[in-house]
């Protein structure tokens, strides 16, 4: 069941249509979560049948044609259509994952789209994730250092210290896995959540970095690494294939084990 933090006092109603025709009836429904703050109306879930045959094969193609062809007010977030910057991360099917990269064609019957679970909506599909933002700023996701580095030359690592990077660098912060994720949802405001537990573990690990005992230190707290319970919601949404729940108790382990 796909739960939002609705306005208050509102249920989702039911809401316009919107047909375009198909010569060999190759259309399929999309049904999308509306919401516009400024009109005071309860959200609604308008209804757009779109030719598959005059459209792309992203669910983000769909997006992308019912706003420049039939409803120009739907608003959503993308830009690389690519997976890189992951802004178009939206729910859909019932799973949290990026519009540019869901096949239409994987999707049986209908395509219902929401917002990300469990935020506050701004408008129709784009989610307010300034929390998400400042709880990132918060781990300070940037190399710190103390030792001065030769004049002119790289901090190196070597091939094995480059490794433990991989399966961290290539997070987007598209923010799928948090809010996928109970514990996130119920204390949002004090538990980190997978997305920026994983990006403190990308720094924590970095051989370069000189402020991993500071970075464990700032996460000891009963709530901002503790609250993951090892559900896996992350891991198992997570359009690019990662595993921030692995990240979260390698996080657990360096401070079970330190002295
Ligand atoms: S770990 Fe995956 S789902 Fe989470 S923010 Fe990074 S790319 Fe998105
Ligand atoms: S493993 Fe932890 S972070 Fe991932 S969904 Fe479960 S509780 Fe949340
Ligand atoms: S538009 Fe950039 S990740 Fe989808």
């Amino acid at each position: 069941m796909v739960e939002f933090a609705l306005p208050k006092n509102s249920k989702i109603t039911k809401g316009k249509k919107y047909k375009q025709g198909s010569k060999d009836n190759n259309t399929k429904l999309f049904k999308i979560y509306r919401y516009e703050p400024e009109s005071n109306a309860n959200p609604r879930i308008d209804t757009f049948e779109i030719d598959l045959n005059k459209c792309g094969s992203m669910v983000l193609d769909a997006l992308i044609k019912i706003k420049s062809e039939l409803d120009s007010t739907l608003t959503f977030r993308r830009s690389c259509r690519e997976g890189i910057c992951g802004s178009c991360a939206m729910n859909i099917d019932g799973t949290n994952t990026l519009a540019c990269l869901k096949p239409i064609e994987d999707i049986k019957g209908s395509v219902k789209i929401y917002p990300l679970p469990h935020t506050d909506v701004v408008k129709d599909l784009v989610p307010d994730l300034n929390m998400f933002y400042a709880q990132l700023k918060s781990i300070k996701p940037w190399l710190q250092t103390e030792s001065k580095n030769i004049k002119g030359k790289e901090r190196l690592q070597s091939p094995e210290e480059r490794d433990k990077l991989d399966g961290l660098y290539e997070c987007i912060l598209c923010a799928c896995c948090s809010t996928s994720c109970p514990s996130y949802w119920w204390n949002g405001d004090k538990y980190l959540g997978p997305a920026v537990l994983l990006q403190a573990y990308r720094w924590i690990i970095d051989s370069r970095d000189e402020a991993t005992k500071e970075r464990l230190n700032d996460l000891e707290d009963e709530f901002k690494l503790y609250r993951c319970h090892t559900i896996m919601n992350c891991t198992k949404t997570c359009p690019k294939g990662l595993n921030p729940a692995k990240a979260i108790s390698k996080i657990k382990n360096m401070m079970a084990s330190r002295v």
